[in-house]
């Protein structure tokens, strides 16, 4: 199978899986929050977490049907994550996806709400598949590891209050880490343990989605200054309006391009041993040049 028709094959699991989870309507008094959950899931959005997840497990053996909850929850947390991300309190942004974002739709508090629900409802996810109980536990314990103070929110935490004064590189490293780099790891990590994989094999998988993270977050940075927001589906300039420090306002667009060349290849080098047919190496390298 192609790099393409896989992605493809884990998209058609992946985006009904989460339609199915708050799509329809219930005639309950909290449909509204059902409706704004729905809403910033079923955006749109590359899926890159649950398509690692969903290969992670492959390559454990482990079937698609099984590890499909774990990738709707690596995807519910992302997208809380976002949803918060572009409060006014936080990064301040209208436009996620292509669409305008939640709190634009369904105001700040529903939105926040939103973002906790779709939190819970992740660790929900895992915690109700019928994987067996130790696998569970492994994979709800990977999952908060990259939600709390060593990830998303630790990160988050640096991003917001450096706005305004310079980082330093050890430090935007550091916010970068636990951010972004925490979660695709986890995604990664998340697949691996749902197949019940050993050691070296979870090692691979962190370190793979660690530098994949590192990477994908200087891009980031990079697409904010060069990206169109058609392309982007999200507000270009938003970190200069905001007074961030980036990989782009400390190192410039040419030394950015050359470490997400090089920390794309560590990635690959990580799970060497592991990428049977090249799908994690030919993803990696389609995200260090990816304009969306
Ligand atoms: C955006 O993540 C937030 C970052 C960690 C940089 P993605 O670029 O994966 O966003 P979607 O899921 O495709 O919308
Ligand atoms: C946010 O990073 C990463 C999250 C934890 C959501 P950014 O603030 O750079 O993400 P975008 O550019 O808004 O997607
Ligand atoms: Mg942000
Ligand atoms: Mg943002
Ligand atoms: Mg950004």
């Amino acid at each position: 199978m192609s790099y393409d028709e896989r992605y493809k094959s884990y998209l058609e699991l992946i985006e009904p899986a989460l339609k199915s989870r708050f799509g329809e309507v219930r005639g309950f008094a909290f449909d509204g929050l059902l409706e704004a959950m729905d809403y910033s899931l079923t955006a749109g959005g590359k899926r890159i977490r649950p398509v690692l997840a969903m290969e992670f497990a492959r390559l454990g053996g482990l079937e698609a049907g099984e590890a499909l909850p774990v990738a709707c929850a690596v995807e519910m947390l992302h997208t809380y994550s976002l949803i918060h991300d572009d409060l006014p309190c936080m990064d301040n942004d209208d436009l996620r996806r292509g669409k305008p974002t939640n709190h634009k739709v369904f105001g700040e508090s529903t939105a926040v709400l939103a973002g906790d629900a779709l939190q819970a409802e992740a660790f929900g996810a895992i915690l109700r598949s019928s994987l067996p109980a130790e696998r569970r536990a492994s994979c709800a314990e990977i999952l908060a590891g990259a939600a709390g103070v060593d990830g998303i929110c630790g990160g988050q935490f640096i991003d917001l209050s450096s706005e305004g004064h310079a980082l330093s590189a050890d430090e935007l490293s550091e916010l970068q880490g636990r951010k972004t780099g925490a979660l695709l790891s986890a995604a990664c990590m998340l697949g691996a343990a749902a197949a019940g994989a050993g050691e070296n094999a979870l090692e691979a998988a962190s370190q793979y989605g660690a530098r994949l993270g590192a990477a994908f977050q200087i891009r980031d940075d990079m697409l904010d200054v060069i990206s169109t927001e058609s392309e982007l589906g999200k507000p270009i300039g938003s970190d200069a309006q905001e007074g961030k420090t980036t990989f782009m306002s400390l190192y410039g667009e040419e030394k950015c391009a050359q470490l997400v060349e090089d920390i794309t290849e560590a990635a690959i080098e990580a799970v060497r041993d592991l990428d049977r047919d090249g799908f994690l190496s030919e993803l990696a390298r389609r995200m260090a040049v990816r304009r969306g």
